[in-house]
């Protein structure tokens, strides 16, 4: 009995001088290397390189692999700018139109609808408003240099489609844009004639 007694003692002695009631310490460590890590952590303090870092930097100026930079600014005259097409890539010419469809589907057609009439299903919920269609008649200066300048900035209530469309994807929206432009300007009724 008082065996038990002592034991139970010791156990109880052993867990509570065990814990450490300082949160910012570890404590009582065993295996130490298990609970830091002896490698460095990326960018940690360290003198192994010429930047004191355990990691370098890259270098100014540095484009990660497959991104592609865009500079135009959010500005008026940055989509001013847009519209000489500076930004479209040489392959955009050969670009299926229909291989923006699916992606269209996905990202755009809710509000300016499948067809491109600006009557997507948010529209007709009137959960918003002033969604254009892409004819000629209600947009006649953009050009896919100015969709690029849209998807990536965004423009009132369109937000920018930037970090949810690859490069590639972006440019074959844009081409089945180009298409659902055609068909809307073509459908649209002609203009009242001059009295
Ligand atoms: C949340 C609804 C919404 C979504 C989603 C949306 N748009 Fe828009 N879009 C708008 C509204 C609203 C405008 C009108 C902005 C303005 O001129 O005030 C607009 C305008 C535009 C314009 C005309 C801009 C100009 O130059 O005047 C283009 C082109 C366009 N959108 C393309 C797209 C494409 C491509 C997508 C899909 C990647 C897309 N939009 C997704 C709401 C949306």
């Amino acid at each position: 009995m008082k065996k038990g007694i002592l034991l139970t003692a010791m156990v109880a002695t052993g867990v509570i001088t065990s814990c450490n009631w300082d949160k910012t310490t570890p404590g009582y460590t065993y295996m130490d290397d298990m609970y830091r890590s002896p490698s460095l952590e990326t960018y940690q303090a360290a003198g192994n390189t010429a930047q004191g870092t355990s990691a370098q930097l890259p270098v100014e100026g540095t484009v990660a692999r497959g991104y592609v930079p865009y500079d135009l600014p959010n500005t008026n005259e940055g989509y001013e700018a847009a519209k000489n097409n500076a930004s479209v890539p040489a392959s955009f010419a050969e670009l299926d139109a229909e291989s923006g469809k699916v992606l269209y589907g996905q990202f755009c057609s809710h509000c300016h609808g499948e067809k491109g009439d600006g009557n997507g299903i948010l529209m007709q919920r009137e959960k918003i408003l002033g969604v254009p269609g892409y004819g000629a008649d209600r947009l006649p200066d953009i050009t896919p240099g100015t969709i690029y300048h849209v998807i990536m900035h965004g423009k009132n209530n369109m937000g920018s489609h930037a970090s949810q469309l690859t490069y590639d994807e972006r440019w074959k929206i844009i081409k089945y844009v180009m298409k659902l432009r055609q068909d809307q300007s073509a459908t649209a009724a002609p203009a009242e004639p001059a009295a």
